[in-house]
């Protein structure tokens, strides 16, 4: 199948390979030049505005850069290059979510290589944290149906399979689904928005929610709080892992959102969830630091 977002035209494509290669060797003026010629042949190419805009941000020339992410989100309205967020953030607007298409293309890309890079490159861990909350808040719990969030390719399934009896994960990204069936511990898989997903379900009926790293690419929390909190049970847990921020919740220039304690906790408070575990966490490594978040274990009253 050919990818809708492949460059149309031979000789576009060879320039904004040696465009790449500039932007590689930092030679970021050189490369936006070049873009810029590429983006001639093919004027209706999102991805190529998109990444004249990135050069463009690179050489602190932010109307040009707008501008390019503007050309990109006119060419591409389903915004799979995340051109409308760029184009927020720049502006000084708050984003309170991430384009859909933009999220399922980005692990769409990713999910070939996810896991080894995941884990081997970033040290990541988040899926073990949920485990972590689990046996400081119900060590020997075995629970009847537990969904798992923005499940990726299954690592928190595998982690959580026996002390679960159904386990349903859902993810935007038709390629992480894949990814998931092929582990084989899911009882069911579903490719949706994680909030929409809740929302279709029956209430009351799932007994643990989990999502490990997975509101990262959402922003405001209170929506996707009280959508779980309608799906579980009375005593039913929900555990997570955010990054930490100041603001309540902020895309950064990562394109993840971080969160705020206090955004946390009111979002909790509003959906009838009690905190039962709150703990600052490393999910993963970024450069040679950690990235400092939170895991958390809320309690349906
Ligand atoms: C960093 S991965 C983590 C995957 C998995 N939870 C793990 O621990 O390996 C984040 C996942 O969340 C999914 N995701 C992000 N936003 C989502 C949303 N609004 N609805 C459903 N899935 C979402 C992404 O597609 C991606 O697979």
């Amino acid at each position: 199948m050919t990818d809708p977002l492949a460059c149309p035209d031979p000789l576009a494509e060879r320039r904004f390979a040696y465009a790449e290669g500039l932007v590689q060797d930092h030679e970021y003026a050189a490369a936006a030049e070049v873009y810029e010629q590429a983006l001639e042949l093919v004027p209706d190419w999102a991805p190529g505005w998109v990444a004249l805009g990135k050069v463009r941000e690179r050489l602190a020339e932010s109307e040009a850069a707008a501008a390019a992410y503007g050309q990109a989100l006119r060419t591409d309205p389903s915004d799979r290059q995340g051109a409308g967020p760029r184009l927020a953030r720049l502006e000084g607007q708050q984003t309170t979510a991430l384009p859909a298409a933009y999220v399922a293309r980005l692990f769409d890309d990713y999910a070939p290589k996810f896991e080894e890079h995941l884990i081997e490159t970033l040290l990541y861990c988040g899926h073990e944290l949920i485990a972590t909350a689990l046996d400081a808040v119900a060590p020997s719990r075995q629970f009847k149906l537990a969904l798992d969030l923005g499940c990726g390719s299954g690592l928190a399934g595998r982690v959580l399979r026996d002390r679960v009896a159904r386990l349903v994960g859902v993810d935007l990204s038709p390629g992480m689904i894949a990814r998931a069936q092929e582990t084989g511990v899911y009882d069911e898989l579903a490719v949706a928005d994680l909030a929409a997903f809740l929302a279709a379900r029956p209430g009351g009926e799932a007994d643990l929610a989990v999502a490990a790293d997975a509101f990262c690419y959402c922003g405001d929390l209170a929506p996707v709080f009280a959508a779980a909190a309608a799906a579980l049970a009375p005593g039913g847990l929900f555990v997570f892992t955010v990054e930490c921020g100041s603001a309540a919740f902020a895309l950064q220039s990562t394109m993840r959102f971080q969160h705020s304690d206090a955004h946390v906790g009111d979002a909790a408070a509003r959906a009838g969830l009690r905190i039962a575990f709150f703990a600052g966490a490393y999910t993963r490594r970024e450069g040679p630091a950690g990235v400092l978040g939170r895991l958390v274990a809320l309690v349906k009253g």
